[in-house]
């Protein structure tokens, strides 16, 4: 009988049975008459023990491997304590597929990140980077289990359009054949806002894109942004709604993903205290406690990153910080009918320093000052005759947010730098591998 291939994952099934791995070799220590492989095949980690006295030949074929070989081998599993890994294989048998034409460029001592992002492709392979996008993959399907369960219909939104979404300064141009100027997607809250109006509860999950210079450790230029948007909702439901979000995804990834945020060394004592309610605080006291701290900011200015960082840290799960000043928010945003100088909307910063997560709010439902504001804005009237029918055919109050991916996935593995949090990063100065 042929050993059945397995993956390094589902070995404890497999105790004391004669299997066959397939992978690449990791590292390898060797001591005389033993060799330890270390191999992975892209669900876990398994070390390998082939000794001398087994099989002369199988000692010998692993003898010539080198970092990076792909190899299957055969042997019996074991479960052992001792091991970072929890079992082991007794390799009676190996099958090269390759061994590596040059030295593996990554080794375990340190590398720049320069380097390390010059060679993304290969760097996806090391464990921290295989634990980290295991964190997002939880992530995402979280985040679309959410809606699901919550009665959302999926409406993807395109990533070509004609209408700037969110703020005319950071957009990616292109040529679009006779019709002239197109841009890569900001946002596609624009499209959510129209299926809104015909299904109710909506979500998208895509790529958008902002030609932003902010070189800091939370800009990307290419980023997975999630947003949902519901009829009849207010700005508090809105509110409502992202706590639920967030608390639901932590609360999955917790459940899912503890072991690779074990492996990342992530405390997760300050996840497990994300539950709702989350505390909410006008921008108004935002300024005060951050005139408090001492930073020099009046009422109007924006909140930066800086100011985020401090904001958050008072709290100990994602605090809401609602109702800016309009001058300071996008076109679209609803004005407090009580305050017409402050929107209703809100941004949810992120706990430990992280900062903004999601953006959001309730938008304007009236056409007239919908017209007045994209005039105000000086965006070109004619890319929204579109959306401005959409107040005139059964305009409801509505609401909705964006939540950015990267930004989610940073804070739950507590990493230093978005750009891990994506498998292949786009900064101003990045677009290569
Ligand atoms: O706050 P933003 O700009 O909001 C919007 O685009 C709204 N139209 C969303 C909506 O209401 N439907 O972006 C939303 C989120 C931010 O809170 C942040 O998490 C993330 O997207 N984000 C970025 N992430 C990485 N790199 C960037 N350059 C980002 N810009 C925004
Ligand atoms: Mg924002």
């Amino acid at each position: 009988m042929s050993d059945q291939w397995i993956y390094i994952k589902d070995l404890k099934d497999h105790i004391g049975e004669h299997v066959e791995i397939k992978g690449w070799l990791f590292n390898k220590r060797s001591s005389g008459k033993i060799h330890f492989l270390q191999i992975r095949d892209g669900t876990g980690f398994v070390q390998g023990i082939v000794e001398k006295s087994v099989s002369n030949e199988t000692f010998e074929l692993a003898d010539e491997l080198r970092i990076e070989s792909s190899l299957s081998v055969k042997g019996k599993v074991r479960k052992d304590e001792r091991s970072p890994y929890g079992y082991e294989i007794d390799v009676d048998g190996i099958e090269i597929y390759q061994i590596p034409l040059e030295d593996y460029p990554i080794s375990k001592k340190e590398h720049g990140i320069d380097f390390l992002m010059n060679n993304r492709h290969l760097w996806l392979r090391s464990q921290r980077q295989f634990h980290i996008l295991h964190v997002r993959n939880e992530v995402i399907w979280a985040v679309r289990e959410f809606y699901r369960n919550n009665g959302f219909i999926l409406i993807d939104t395109p990533i070509l359009t004609g209408a700037i979404g969110e703020s005319a300064g950071e957009l990616f141009n292109i040529e679009y054949f006779d019709l002239g100027k197109a841009y890569l997607t900001q946002t596609g809250q624009l499209y959510l806002e129209a299926a809104a109006m015909a299904f109710g509860k909506v979500y998208n999950l895509g790529p958008t894109f902002r030609a932003e210079k902010s070189k800091t450790r939370r800009h990307l230029t290419e980023f997975w942004m999630n947003e949902a948007e519901v009829a009849y909702y207010t700005s508090n439901d809105n509110m409502h709604l992202q706590e639920e979000l967030v608390s639901y995804v932590v609360g999955r990834v917790l459940e899912r993903a503890g072991d690779h945020l074990k492996a990342l060394e992530r405390d997760t004592k300050p996840l497990e205290k994300v539950q709702t309610p989350f505390p909410r605080i006008s921008y108004d006291e935002g300024v005060r406690l951050l005139q408090k701290k001492g930073f020099d900011i009046k009422w109007g200015d924006d909140i930066g990153g800086d100011e985020e960082t401090a904001i958050s840290e008072e709290f100990d799960r994602p605090v809401m910080v609602y109702n800016y000043p309009r001058n300071i928010k996008a076109f679209y945003m609803q004005p407090d009918p009580q305050r017409p100088e402050v929107v209703l909307c809100d941004d949810m910063l992120a706990p430990e320093g992280y900062g903004e997560i999601i953006g959001a709010s309730e938008r304007i439902n009236d056409p007239d000052l919908l017209i007045e504001r994209i005039k105000e804005f000086n965006l070109p009237a004619e890319s929204y005759d579109w959306y401005i029918d959409l107040r005139k055919y059964g305009s409801v109050p509505h609401s909705g947010f964006g939540m950015g991916i990267e930004r989610l996935v940073a804070w739950i593995c507590k990493l230093e730098h978005i750009r891990e949090a994506i498998p292949f990063a786009r900064t101003i100065y990045r677009i290569h591998p």
